[in-house]
């Protein structure tokens, strides 16, 4: 399963999804810049996630909060304590540094050398703020998108005029010091979140738990991930984060096993008890309804952006050996399809004329090209024979090669290809854009 994972990586790379970061330099601890496709597909990804919770759901609003907040955030949440710290374990011989949980066995992994005692690792990540770099000034990068959203908890329910149960949505980058990233993108200290938190009554705690859990998993389902890819998994006890009551994984099956892509946590009032204690501030709620005064319990929906990117890149990869039978210039070499959703696809469509030496061909093309591109992520492409482009769309997920052949000059018409079947209707240039427009639901 390597093996796939291996070709995985490469085909990210040759086709613009996934580049290591710092690369000519010989690259950056675990770290990744997204390339053209992969900037699209992460956005799109985003968008969906944003659409599902803030517009379908009911009394969801957003938040974009500082990733910088005041380090008495991270000592009241327990992240500075204990609560928010891995054990780490050293090779005697070869010094390489593990996370003891992940060791299957008392040695080094890597020359089997003895192993030191674990020592108690904290995963924030630190820095100074201001000119002076000293214990006053220092802060961290945030660990979790959440505690922005904690943070402001009263400035949305007072200027929204939420009631409870209400959510917050928030998609950004939260940054943790992994004792051991690995397994490309899906543990780096640098990541996106989308964290949902519902605030709700304690007596419903349990009901939207569940409520949540059938969402999210609806979600992956709902934009093609495959059924037995997916599972639940309820975490154990002595797992358990140090600030929730009760958690469920989203698992996906990936190459590497079977891994964590979203966990849905039942907080309790953990966070808005303590940051009302240690703020000072009054985190209760109060329902002037019944007049009860209480802290809201937390429901928490919190998604990675690059797990669930590798997740739907996983699914979606199709090697066919033997390659496909479309063109008599096939090399019967493996091929490659990214048989993602059409709403993740990076490249909707792509306009190819059939050949690049006739001007006419090319004029026309490029007039089609123009016609679209403000409505679909467009792209145009004309070198190299059309058999061989038709695989390089079908590598990078595109979901519709439209092809200007001689036909199109003399009856103003294309040849539309769908990447997952590969046939091809012949359309009037005149209802290209309708066509487009109900093949993507827009
Ligand atoms: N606010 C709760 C929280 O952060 P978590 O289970 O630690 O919970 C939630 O993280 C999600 O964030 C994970 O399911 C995963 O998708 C993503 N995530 C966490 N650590 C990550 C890392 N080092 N690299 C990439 N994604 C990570």
């Amino acid at each position: 399963m390597q093996d796939l994972m291996t070709k995985i990586i490469s085909l990210t790379k040759q086709r613009g999804f996934i580049f290591p970061s710092s690369e000519i330099y010989g690259g950056f601890a675990s770290c990744y810049d997204f390339g053209p496709l992969g900037v699209e597909l992460k956005n799109n990804i985003k968008k969906a996630w944003w659409k599902e919770m803030t517009m379908k759901q009911e009394n969801v609003v957003g938040l974009d909060a500082a990733i910088l907040m005041s380090p008495k955030v991270w000592q009241a949440s327990g992240h500075l304590t204990a609560g928010f710290a891995d054990e780490l374990v050293e090779c005697k011989k070869c010094h390489h540094r593990f996370r003891k949980d992940f060791l299957e066995k008392d040695s080094c992994p890597d020359c089997k050398g003895e192993l030191t005692e674990p020592k108690k690792f904290n995963l924030m990540m630190k820095t100074f703020v201001g000119p002076i770099e000293d214990e006053n000034s220092m802060a961290y990068l945030r660990a979790e998108t959440c505690q922005g959203i904690y943070m402001n908890f009263k400035n949305v329910l007072n200027s929204s005029r939420q009631k409870v149960p209400f959510g917050i949505a928030q998609i950004g980058k939260a940054f943790r010091n992994e004792i051991t990233p690995g397994n490309f993108i899906f543990r780096t200290r640098e990541f996106e979140q989308m964290e949902m938190q519902w605030f709700c009554h304690p007596k419903e705690a349990d009901k939207f738990f569940d409520y949540w859990r059938e969402e999210r998993m609806k979600w992956y389902l709902d934009l093609g991930v495959k059924k037995e890819n997916l599972r639940f998994r309820e975490v154990e006890k002595e797992e358990l984060a140090h600030y929730a009551r009760r958690a469920n994984d989203i698992e996906y099956k990936f190459p590497f096993g079977w891994k964590e892509i979203e966990g849905i946590h039942n907080r309790g009032d953990w966070d808005l008890s303590n940051h009302s204690k240690n703020s000072g501030e009054d985190l209760k709620y109060f329902d002037e309804e019944s007049g009860e005064k209480y802290f809201p319990h937390i429901i928490e929906t919190s998604a990675g952006a690059d797990r669930s990117f590798l997740a739907f890149l996983s699914d979606a990869f199709c090697e066919i050996k033997g390659g496909r039978t479309e063109t008599t210039e096939s090399t019967k070499e493996a091929e490659y399809v990214l048989k993602i959703n059409k709403s993740l696809a990076p490249i909707k469509v792509a306009v190819l004329p059939l050949v690049k030496n006739k001007p006419d061909l090319v004029k026309k093309a490029k007039e089609i090209y123009q016609m679209i591109k403000s409505e679909f992520f467009c792209q145009y492409e004309e070198a190299g024979s059309i058999g061989r482009r038709y695989r390089r769309q079908d590598e990078a997920g595109t979901m519709f090669c439209i092809t200007v052949d001689f036909e199109t000059l003399e009856k103003g018409d294309v040849t539309i290809r769908d990447r997952d079947t590969m046939k091809q209707e012949r359309i009037k240039v005149s209802e290209l854009k309708e066509t487009l427009k109900q093949k993507f639901n827009v």
